[in-house]
């Protein structure tokens, strides 16, 4: 029998600055859902661990700091975003060069990934129960592979090396959007990947109006 509530989860994922989270948030615009960044979880745990002292070349130190924070969810908007001890940092604080530096170095530590991967399957959860989402939108690296892997749609953005570069100057941030791709894609524990039986969509091309009709479409089909 089919699942009778309309409730649906969508994943996004992709490399850096292939257009997730314009094209998620326009989405959860559209179609009523609830939109979570996982990329700024990892950016806010880089964050409070740098602040803690941690030092992601020194992971069996971690484990210790992980478990002083204790996380939370905000609902702004269609926006859920994590809370670490009662407060979510500024974009200002978890998009800084030092932030970005580092953020996939410890993104790449199995107890960080083991640390967000229940609160991040509990967002599910969270959207349901606030009553006025149509379901989840999520966007990161391993949102398909590993934290949904049964979702009911799963995408996997990606976009030339010259037009995502063109994006980050035009958002104008330091970003070595490459080592942070390789490092990703390499990595142990839930790398970077185009799930199996995801639907690839070449962002480079289409302007992101153009990206979230073809999406939509395909979610409406
Ligand atoms: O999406 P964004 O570029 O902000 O993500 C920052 C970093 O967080 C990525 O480079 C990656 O190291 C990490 N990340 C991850 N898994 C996710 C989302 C982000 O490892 N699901």
């Amino acid at each position: 029998m089919s699942d009778p509530t309309p409730f649906k989860i969508i994943a996004v994922d992709g490399g850096a600055a292939t257009g997730k989270s314009s094209t998620s948030r326009a989405i959860a615009e559209r179609l009523g859902l609830m939109h979570v960044d996982t990329g700024a979880h990892y950016r806010t745990l880089t964050y409070a661990l740098l602040q803690a002292g941690a030092q992601a070349d020194q992971p069996d130190s971690i484990g210790p700091k992980l478990a002083a924070l204790q996380l939370g969810t905000e609902i702004d908007g269609r926006s859920a975003r994590l809370s670490i001890n009662h407060s979510v940092p500024d974009d200002a604080h978890i998009r800084s060069p030092e932030v970005n530096a580092n953020v996939s170095k410890f993104a790449a530590i199995e107890a960080v990934r083991e640390f967000l991967f229940n609160y991040q399957r509990s967002q599910a959860q969270v959207a349901r129960e606030h009553g006025a989402f149509n379901g989840l939108i999520m966007e990161g690296r391993d949102i398909g592979s590993v934290i949904f892997p049964n979702a009911e749609f799963r995408f996997f953005l990606f976009a030339d090396e010259a037009t995502r570069a063109a994006r980050r100057a035009k958002d104008g941030q330091t970003d070595s959007i490459a080592e942070r791709d390789k490092r990703d894609s390499q990595r142990k524990t839930a790398p970077l990947v185009c799930p199996a039986g995801a639907t690839r969509v070449d962002t480079g091309p289409l302007p992101l109006e153009g990206v979230v009709d073809h999406l939509c479409a395909l979610i409406e089909a």
